[in-house]
This record gives C-alpha cells, sequence and structure tokens, in this order.
C-alpha cells in the first residue's frame, strides 16, 4: 500500500468507527444472509463477536506502517481460524461483506479509490492470517 491509500484507509476510517457496534452486527447478517452455511461456525454472540473483528481492522488500519508489528497476532489469529473450522475460500466471502458495509457508512465518501485502499487492507489482513508467504511479500506495505 502506498501513503495515499494508507491515508484514504485512516480518514475514512475515523468516520466508520463512530458506529462500529451497529455496523459490525449488520455486517455479520450481511454475511449470514448472502452465506447461511457460514453461521454455523459461529457459537458465540454476534454483536460481541462483531467488536473483536473490528478491533483487529482498527490494529491494522492503526499500524499500516509497519504491519511487522502485527504479524505474529495475524499469524496466532489465522492458526485460531483453521481451529474455529474457516477455510480460505470463506475470506471472500467475509471481504464482500466488509466492504458492503464500508459503503454503506461511507456512502459518498467511499469513491473507487477508497474502496480500493480497504481492498488491501482486508487482503492484508487475510493473508497474513492464511499464513501464505509470497502473498505476503506481494501485499506488504511500501511507500512507493
Ligand atoms: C479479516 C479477517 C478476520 C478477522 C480480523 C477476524 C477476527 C476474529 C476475531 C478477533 C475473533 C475472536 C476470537 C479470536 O481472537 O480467536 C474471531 C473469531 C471467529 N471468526 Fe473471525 N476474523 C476474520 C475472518 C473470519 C472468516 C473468513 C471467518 C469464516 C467464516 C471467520 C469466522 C470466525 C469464527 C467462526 C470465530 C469464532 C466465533 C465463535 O466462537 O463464536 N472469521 N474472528
Amino acid at each position: 500500500m502506498n501513503e495515499r491509500q494508507i491515508e484514504l484507509v485512516q480518514r475514512s476510517f475515523m468516520r466508520f468507527a463512530s458506529c462500529s457496534v451497529n455496523c459490525s452486527t449488520s455486517f455479520f447478517l450481511h454475511v449470514f444472509s448472502f452465506h447461511p452455511e457460514l453461521r454455523p461456525l459461529f457459537t458465540g454472540d454476534i454483536e460481541r463477536q462483531g467488536i473483536m473483528f473490528m478491533k483487529v481492522v482498527s490494529m491494522a488500519v492503526n499500524s499500516l506502517y509497519d504491519m511487522d508489528s502485527i504479524l505474529p497476532a495475524l499469524r496466532e489469529l489465522g492458526k485460531r481460524h483453521i481451529e474455529y473450522g474457516v477455510q480460505p475460500h470463506h475470506y471472500a466471502a467475509i471481504r464482500e461483506s466488509f466492504i458492503w458495509i464500508l459503503k454503506r457508512e461511507l456512502a459518498e465518501g467511499f469513491t473507487e479509490e477508497v474502496e480500493q485502499a480497504w481492498g488491501c487492507v482486508f487482503d492484508l489482513i487475510a493473508v497474513n492470517m492464511m499464513g501464505n508467504e509470497m502473498e505476503h511479500d506481494k501485499a506488504s506495505t511500501s511507500s512507493d
């Protein structure tokens, strides 16, 4: 990600974060309406789950200039996801709903450029959770 993308993400996250509890619940309802097969993987409270998800997003957004510092945490999170029954193709389903909720909340501020930048953030998180070294090299932060 380049500096402009990081700035776009960090600026838009300030607006997005203010709706976080509501947003994260709508986000999961969206996931389950398009992918009902994922619902049984979740055994806990969805509102709490949404808050935990957004906390990781927030950690990543705040670490975009220093992703290396959070890679071990993302790896561990990814390993736990394997135990939850999560498979690599599930990340695409979550990505779709994540972009949907951002679009809903940021409305006209959600330009194509902002969408792309957020796509990169999600991919950075997902690729590192999945532990794919090659993809990580491609997706890691750079200042060009
Ligand atoms: C950006 C990607 C993701 C992030 C940041 C994320 C974050 C989290 C966090 C923070 C937890 C709390 C438990 C823990 O720390 O181990 C969690 C649990 C969980 N996540 Fe994710 N997750 C992501 C992707 C996914 C995907 C793709 C699935 C597939 C459906 C998924 C399914 C689950 C399940 C089933 C649990 C356990 C819930 C329960 O016990 O009720 N997550 N996730």
